[in-house]
């Protein structure tokens, strides 16, 4: 299978701490593949190393067969490499439909983009754009909160939110920074069961940081686990949970 996402050797520190130490690791294209590893371990990190937010000491990044370290975000982003965040970045005050449209020009500073979305020209251009923003809705459930205002939603319809904005991107493939943070155990599974219907209507690749290991387990191709900074292993599921390296680490912490 091709490698969508491929790193070599990359690494990121911060003052004396090697947040990322000489990862190496690839992802498949199609994949649903999983991160994980104890707090601290260097996986916010590597995502913003990998998406350009950060700048990378030494190492290299491939993703759909191009290198793409060193580029600036919005290249990474235009590219097709779109990431969402730990915490949700969302306009509290701003309806569902405009938090998708604003997403479409997230290149733009967001001041700028705000004033300039609220114009009405703008909206008369972007008929388009609404057209999408509501498919995309419609594909996560949240057709029927467009209106409403993002503040007003559920933590898991926030993190469906968050999720959504990144496909106004046409991305090939989602780094998801913990996209079931802060909800309800039920809602946990539900946005594991989109993020799989994703990739089978949108051909999506996911890469996907989760604290909730089963959960990971039952809805990833592939994980791989982090500690300190490195890689420590990588596998199937149901070959990680009988790792002593992988057990190790996770009994030091709980
Ligand atoms: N901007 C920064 N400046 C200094 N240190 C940082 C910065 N970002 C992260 N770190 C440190 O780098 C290490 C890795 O952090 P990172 O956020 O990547 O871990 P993580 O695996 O995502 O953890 P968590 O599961 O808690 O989200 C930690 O020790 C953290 O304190
Ligand atoms: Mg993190």
């Amino acid at each position: 299978m091709a490698h969508i996402l491929k790193t070599d050797n990359l690494t990121k520190s911060f003052g004396g701490l090697l947040a990322v130490n000489n990862v190496s690791i690839k992802v498949d294209e199609g994949s649903i593949t999983g991160l994980i590893g104890p707090n601290g371990s260097g996986k916010t990190t590597l995502f913003n190393v990998i998406s350009g937010a950060l700048k990378a000491d030494s190492g290299k990044t491939y993703f759909d067969g191009k290198r793409i370290d060193g580029l600036p975000c919005h290249l990474i982003y235009k590219a097709g490499l779109v990431r969402t965040f730990q915490v949700p970045r969302l306009f509290q005050k701003m309806t569902v439909l405009d938090n998708m449209l604003i997403a479409a020009r997230g290149l733009v500073g967001e001041r700028l983009t705000v004033t300039f979305f609220q114009s009405w020209a703008w909206k008369r251009q972007e008929e388009g754009l609404i057209k999408k923003a509501l498919a995309i809705l419609e594909m996560l459930d949240l057709y029927h909160q467009r209106k409403n205002l993002a503040g007003n939603l559920s933590g898991g319809q926030m993190k469906l939110l968050e999720m959504g904005r990144a496909l106004m991107a046409d991305p090939k493939m989602l780094l998801l920074d913990e996209p079931a943070a802060g909800v309800s155990p039920l809602v946990v599974d539900k946005i594991f069961e989109k993020i799989v219907e994703l990739r089978q209507s949108l051909g999506l690749t996911f890469f996907i940081i989760e604290h909730r290991i089963e959960t990971l387990f039952n809805y990833t191709d592939r994980v791989i686990v982090m500690f300190k900074g490195q890689v420590i292993a990588e596998g199937k599921g149901k070959e990680l949970v009988e790792d002593p390296k992988v057990i190790d680490v996770y009994l030091g912490e709980y």
